[in-house]
C-alpha cells in the first residue's frame, strides 16, 4: 500500500486538516519523533493505525533536548526518504514544524516533570527530560490526539511522558510499544548509523548482557551481584564507559534494594553505555515472577 500522507508545516495547517476529522469523530492517533526512520519508528506508526482511524506523525529535530557539544547539528535528516517510509506504510498526515513553530519567538514556558527526569539518563544528560517534556506538550497540545504512542526502547522518556499527562490531565491515551530490534538484539536507533563496523558488532552484546543479568534475577540472585557482573562483562567485551547499569522499580525508576528480588516482584533493568562516540541505551523487564 502507497499513499502519500498529507504534509503540514504549520500549526494553522495542522489544526485546519484536522478539524474536520475531528468533527466526523475519528480518532486520533499521534507518533512524535525526530526523523530518521527505521523500523522501530514504523511499527509505532501501525500501532497507531490499529487503535485510531487518522494516524499523524511528526518529524521535529527538537533543539532544546540536545546539550551544546550533543549532535544536533549532524543528526541524520532524511525528510524524503522518511516520507517514502509514512507513504508505504499508509500514514494519513505528516507534521513537520520549523523551530520557530513549536517555539515561537521569545518562548519563556517549559515543561518540567521533576524528579524522573533527574534519575538515570537526566543525571548524564540532566537537561535532557526538561526538553522532552517541553516539546511534546507542545505537540500534545498541536495535534490533540486521542492516543499517542511512545518506544519502551526510551524507557525513561516513556514514564516522563506518562506523569507529565497524568500531571497536566492531558486527555490522551499513552500506549508503550515494544522496542525494535536487529537480529543481534540491538535496538534499533536513528544513532546506530553513527556505529563503525567493528563497534557494530560490539553494540549486540549489550542486549545479551541485559537478557543474561534478567535471567539471574529470575533465578533469585542478589540485584548488586547481578549489576556488577554485567557491568564487568560490558567494559570486558569493549564498551568504554558505562554510564549506568540499574536496577529499578518499573514506575518511579527509584533503585531497588540490592539483595535479591521478592518472588513476583515487578522490576527494571536499564543501561547506558558508550562504543566510540555513540551512546546506545537498552532496557528490559527484569521482574521476578516465581
Ligand atoms: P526518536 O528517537 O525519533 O523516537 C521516536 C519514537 O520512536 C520514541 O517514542 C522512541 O521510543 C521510539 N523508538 C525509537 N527506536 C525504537 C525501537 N527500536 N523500537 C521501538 N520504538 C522505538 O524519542 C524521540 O525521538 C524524541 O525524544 C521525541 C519523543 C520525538 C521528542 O523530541
Amino acid at each position: 500500500m502507497t499513499k502519500s500522507p498529507r504534509i503540514v508545516r504549520t500549526l494553522a495547517d495542522l489544526r485546519a486538516a484536522l478539524h474536520p476529522h475531528r468533527l466526523a469523530g475519528e480518532r486520533i492517533g499521534f507518533v512524535p519523533t525526530m526523523g530518521a526512520l527505521h523500523d522501530g519508528h514504523m511499527s509505532l506508526v501501525q500501532r497507531a493505525q490499529a487503535a485510531c482511524g487518522i494516524s499523524v506523525v511528526s518529524i521535529f529535530v527538537n533543539p532544546t533536548q540536545f546539550a551544546p557539544g550533543e549532535d544536533l547539528d549532524v543528526y541524520p535528516r532524511t525528510e524524503a526518504a522518511d516520507l517514502a517510509r509514512l507513504a508505504e506504510v499508509g500514514c494519513d498526515l505528516v507534521y513537520l514544524p520549523s523551530v520557530g513553530e513549536m517555539y515561537p519567538e521569545g518562548s519563556r514556558t517549559d515543561v518540567r516533570v521533576n524528579g524522573l527526569s533527574d534519575l538515570l539518563d537526566g543525571i548524564h544528560r540532566p537537561h535532557f527530560f526538561y526538553g522532552v517534556a517541553t516539546v511534546v506538550a507542545r505537540l500534545f497540545i498541536h495535534v490533540q490526539p486521542d492516543v499517542a504512542v511512545f518506544g519502551e526502547k526510551d524507557y525513561q522518556q516513556l514514564q516522563v511522558i506518562r506523569r507529565m499527562v497524568r500531571d497536566l490531565g492531558f486527555a490522551i491515551e499513552i500506549v508503550g510499544a515494544p522496542t525494535w530490534r536487529d537480529a543481534d538484539g540491538l535496538a534499533q536507533s536513528s544513532r546506530n548509523t553513527y556505529l563503525d563496523r567493528e563497534d557494530r558488532r560490539t553494540a549486540g552484546a549489550i542486549n545479551q548482557v541485559l537478557h543474561r543479568a534478567a535471567c539471574r534475577l529470575a533465578a533469585g540472585r542478589s540485584g548488586e551481584e547481578v549489576l556488577r557482573e554485567a557491568r564487568a562483562t560490558l567494559e570486558r567485551v569493549g564498551f568504554e564507559r558505562v554510564d549506568y547499569v540499574a536496577l529499578v522499580d518499573p514506575d518511579s525508576l527509584e533503585a531497588l534494594a540490592p539483595g535479591p528480588l521478592q518472588r513476583g516482584q515487578a522490576a527494571r533493568l536499564l543501561v547506558a553505555a558508550w562504543l566510540g562516540q555513540t551512546r546506545l541505551i537498552d532496557n528490559m523487564d527484569g521482574s521476578r515472577r516465581v
